[in-house]
């Protein structure tokens, strides 16, 4: 991180549950997040960004079981083996990643336990009541569905258990006045529109105090003044947000300084499904505490199959590698934020991955830089020729980055890449009406000729800076063929707020033609 005393950009996206491999479904999630940590450190900003893994709980507990082996030796497997693999795969850029089975994690949650109990925020109860397993999550009798006379839970529509235990609870429904106050003068604090909207009537519906630990297994954090009790794994979760930043520590340590640059977080990106948890236990917990509050908690929409929820538990998650094998990883990154409004369910499509993968990138982006590269070559020895400019050109740029960097700190990726993409037209459009190839034909036009292939070289700069946190490598390679980094340096390092200055590439630049970015699709896939 750069700047040390400056508050960072804080973004998390949700620790998932080790129960099984990751689906597209968290890939999703995490890419979104990847997009916009790149994009905000783009805008030069200082930029924290985590992820990481829930382990305790009986759903992990319960999948080890059934695999006869430990909770411990199962997660440590899967996440070694698939979890972090993958994100490394889909070229995910994390500065950290917390496992909620280290001491890192489980020494702060007891000791923000305690100060809780200290506070008088716990007491000893009774909880008699339906339980899910899938959701881990204590459910009220008006969530269920009636499957002749049988309760179920209806994410998982599997039979929920009856839980009926002496447990500590925590008085949750002491925040629901500070709550309906934070998001009625925060409407950013909640987005989009609908998930406020569901979190408010919650709220206004009344909330009852919440059971947080469990006594009838042992897989979890021990309750620190009560050792026959481990923590409800949600609690647990939840404080991975701020453990991972140094909770609780001394101001003048390494984890207190780290907890002011980053806390308040930014935002908790979250699926609609953990809506609730994060949008009113969480910082219920963090008031309790004293403590601030996040500044947003933005709740996805899902990816369906079959018109519901894509699931582990379901077993209907399509592996990322499935999509990646075919269309590569930056196609995958691209694909989904661009096809699916953020914040409103959608669909997989093979066959709309498939089209828009031809017409947008491989067409209107891959073959703007292969044409650009080919005639340099051609026309001009591979030797970019001196700057020039086009007011047409330059004024839309300024307009784009305006109008990409609005939608993208606002989480509307759909609104940002289809500007940026609209730009990406407009300048194939100007390739097409000057026709540099028909220029190339009479040595009296040459610096016309020129004037047309530096105009398109800058506004590939600029395409490579603004599609650098969705498609990082496929820009790399562009960044590298028009001999970019040599003057203006790595891709990374270029500033969103400096995009739209015309005329960065110097004159001499050597342009080169690279692999194609987006290959022809196989055939009969
Ligand atoms: O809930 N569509 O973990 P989890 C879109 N451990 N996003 C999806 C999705 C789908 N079909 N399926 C999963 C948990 N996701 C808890 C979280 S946080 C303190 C603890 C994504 O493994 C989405 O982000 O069930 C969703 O909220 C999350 O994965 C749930 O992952
Ligand atoms: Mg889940």
């Amino acid at each position: 991180m750069s700047n040390s005393g400056e508050k960072a950009f804080y973004l998390t996206t949700p620790i998932y549950y080790v129960n099984d491999a990751p689906h597209i479904g968290h890939a999703y999630t995490t890419v979104a997040g990847d997009v916009l940590t790149r994009w905000h450190r783009q805008r030069g900003e200082s930029v924290w960004f985590l992820t990481g893994t829930d382990e305790h709980g009986q759903k992990v507990m319960r999948t080890a079981q059934q695999n006869d082996t430990s909770p411990q030796a199962w997660v440590d497997n899967l996440v070694e083996s698939a979890w972090k693999p993958n994100w490394h795969s889909l070229n995910i850029a994390n500065d950290d990643f917390i496992r909620t089975t280290e001491v890192r994690h489980t020494e702060r949650v007891q000791r923000f336990l305690q100060g809780l109990k200290d506070a008088g925020h716990i007491y000893a109860g009774k909880y008699e009541g339906p339980y899910c397993v899938g959701c881990e999550e204590f459910k009220l009798p008006g969530d269920l569905i009636d499957d002749k006379g049988e309760k179920l839970c209806p994410v998982h529509s599997k039979p929920v258990e009856i839980v009926n235990e002496n447990n500590w609870f925590f008085r949750l429904s002491a925040f629901v006045e500070p709550l309906l106050e934070h998001y009625r003068r925060n409407p950013e604090a909640c987005q989009p529109e609908s998930a406020r909207n569901e979190v408010l009537s919650f709220l206004e519906g009344g909330v009852s105090d919440l059971s947080i630990s469990r006594s009838t297994f042992d897989w979890g954090i021990p309750v620190p003044w009560d050792r026959d009790q481990v923590v409800y794994v949600w609690f647990d979760a939840l404080l991975n947000y701020a453990t991972a930043v140094g909770l609780g520590d001394d101001p003048s340590s390494e984890g207190g300084k780290k907890f002011a640059q980053t806390w308040p977080a930014d935002v908790h990106l979250v699926g609609k499904d953990i809506l609730r948890f994060h949008a009113v236990i969480w910082p219920a917990m963090l008031m309790a505490a004293g403590l601030a509050v996040p500044k947003k908690v933005f709740a996805h929409g899902w990816l369906l199959v079959g018109g519901e929820k894509m699931s582990k538990s379901k077993l209907t998650g399509i592996a990322p590698s499935e999509i990646t094998d075919h269309f590569g990883v930056d196609a995958f990154r691209y694909y989904f934020l661009r096809a699916i409004p953020f914040g409103t369910d959608g669909s997989f499509s093979w066959e709309d991955m498939s089209a828009r993968y031809t017409s947008e990138l491989a067409n209107d982006f891959g073959n703007l830089a292969s044409r650009l590269a080919a005639m340099v070559e051609k026309y001009c020895a591979g030797v970019l020729p001196a700057p020039s400019n086009d007011p047409g050109l330059e004024s839309f740029l300024t307009a784009t980055v305006e109008k990409a960097d609005a939608a993208i700190c606002a989480l509307d990726f759909q609104g940002g890449i289809n500007a940026i993409m609209e730009f990406c037209k407009r300048v194939n459009g100007y390739v097409t009406e000057k026709q540099p190839w028909v220029l190339a034909k009479d040595p009296a036009n040459q610096s016309e000729l020129e004037s047309v292939l530096y105009n398109t070289a800058e506004s590939l700069r600029a395409l490579a800076v603004l599609l650098n946190p969705v498609m990082p490598a496929t820009c790399e390679i562009l960044w590298q063929s028009l001999g970019a980094e040599k003057v203006l340096g790595a891709i990374g390092n270029q500033e969103i707020g400096k995009v739209s200055t015309w005329g960065q590439l110097p004159e001499g630049a050597i342009v080169q033609k690279s692999a194609v970015l987006f290959p022809r699709l196989e055939v009969g896939e």
